[in-house]
């Protein structure tokens, strides 16, 4: 079974989708990885962010190998990758990976922004995790404090808000719910409550697939 879970920045997407991955035994890959790693590899590389054929190039060479995770999860690369990701090279040239990813044997979850819209539209189980802006920017205060990253609350929100803008405004593969996605607003909810609302969906979507595939 392949699950989709997307949603905006600081959303609790990512907790939700690691704990679902645990609960069914099944892979997890976070997408917005990948294009963190593209927006790193291109900053290194001292490219213009908008540099559409510099872009281009950095992922034909993807190495998913070459950056620490810790390397990639700072409010800069976040940014970043918000822009790189703007650009049809760069999406085409990820698509395959993240196919490939989601059609291992018994399934796996992704989480991003497309991935119940263009990634895996006939995923059967499709989250939209979403929470108010505000909540998003306490959360990812303390995760950033977490870290070491000290920022204010007015400039993650300032943040969350201008890259729920680009990711939302874009053309290619905005950031939207699939129609037949189930919105999930975590805003007043625990990690625990969202999990549990989280796998009850999940249920339900599986029940009615199993029950489309008796009646054939
Ligand atoms: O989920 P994240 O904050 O790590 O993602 C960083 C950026 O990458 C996000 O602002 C937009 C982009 N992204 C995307 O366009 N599509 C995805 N499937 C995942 C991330």
């Amino acid at each position: 079974m392949v699950i989709a879970v997307d949603g905006p920045a600081a959303s609790g997407k990512g907790t939700l989708a690691r704990r679902l991955s645990a609960h069914y035994g099944l892979p997890y890959l976070d997408t917005g990885l990948l294009y963190r790693m593209v927006a790193r590899a291109m900053l290194e590389a001292g490219h213009d962010l908008r540099d559409v054929a510099a872009a281009g190039d950095v992922v034909s060479r993807f190495d998913e190998g070459a950056f620490a995770e810790e390397a990639l999860r700072g409010r800069e690369i976040g940014e970043a990758a918000s822009v790189v990701a703007a650009m049809p090279a760069v999406r085409s040239g990820l698509v395959e990976r993240q196919r490939r990813f989601a059609a291992q044997a018994g399934g796996a979850v992704l989480d991003g922004r497309d991935i119940g819209t263009v990634i895996c539209p006939d995923a059967p189980a499709k989250l939209f995790v979403t929470a108010t802006p505000e909540v998003r920017a306490a959360r990812r205060q303390k995760e950033l404090a977490g870290r070491g990253e000290s920022a204010t609350f007015d400039g993650i929100l300032a943040d969350i808000r201008r890259r729920d803008a680009r990711d939302s405004g874009r053309s290619d593969a905005p950031l939207k719910a699939a129609e037949d996605a189930v919105i999930l607003d975590t805003s007043a909810l625990t990690i625990e409550e969202a999990l549990a609302a989280a796998i009850a969906i999940v249920e339900r979507r599986r029940a009615t697939a199993q029950s489309l595939l008796t009646e054939r």
